[in-house]
């Protein structure tokens, strides 16, 4: 299966920003446990690129992206790592570029026709609409999307279990992303029974609306 319907397969991503590389790994197999083996690991925090490479390499089934890559040092230090694929949340032509030089999977963040447009002529699969909810949502994305060549789009932005549903009903969504079952207090605790629980939950509700 291609990176892309592997994404699509699970529909949801956590997005993660790990407090210390130690959280890592307990993390990792908290969401393997409650069945949702993916992350986008952010940049926001130092810990990113130490964490991804422990994730990778301790628990081999899981999918570990890198998101908030802002410039191409920072895409190195992800591959390097052993990400997967790179998210961003706007769009730099010098980090998409660099990707695509590299064969790289890059998914560039987009909420206006002009930054879709840079997309669409570098024939991008993907590209992430954030922050979704606080551009207006599924109504925004449906009309941004409505002039180009189809596209799938990775959502993100003040994303839930109370609003994801009208989202997976669109077949041009790959995957909708969030934070709520990686939250910073819940790492901060270590409570990973309760990102399992979360993660379990969110898997459950995203099956019965694609299935
Ligand atoms: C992201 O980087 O994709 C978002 O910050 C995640 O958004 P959320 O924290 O509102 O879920």
């Amino acid at each position: 299966m291609n990176l892309l319907d592997t994404i699509r397969a699970v529909s949801i991503v956590p997005v993660v920003a790990l407090p210390e590389p130690g959280h890592a790994v307990p993390l990792a197999k908290a969401l393997v446990d409650g069945e949702l083996p993916i992350a986008e690991v952010t940049f926001r925090t130092p810990a990113a690129a130490e964490g991804i490479r422990l994730m990778t390499r301790e628990c081999p089934d899981m999918l570990v992206g890198a998101g908030t890559v802002l410039t191409t040092a920072q895409v190195d230090a992800a591959m390097d790592a052993g990400a997967a694929f790179i998210v961003a949340p706007g769009f730099d032509p010098v980090v998409v570029d660099y990707c695509l030089e590299r064969s790289i999977p890059v998914m560039p963040g987009v909420c206006t026709a002009s930054e879709l447009t840079q997309a669409v002529l570098r024939e991008l699969p993907a590209v992430k609409f954030f922050p979704a909810e606080a551009m207006g949502g599924l109504k925004t994305l449906k009309s941004l999307a409505a002039p180009f060549r189809p596209m799938d789009f990775m959502v993100t932005g003040g994303l839930s279990m109370d609003n994801m549903a009208p989202y997976l009903a669109w077949d041009r969504i790959l995957a909708i992303g969030g934070s709520w079952m990686v939250k910073k207090q819940l790492l901060a605790d270590r409570d990973f029974d309760r990102v399992r629980e979360l993660a379990a939950e969110a898997v459950q509700a995203v099956r019965a609306l694609r299935s």
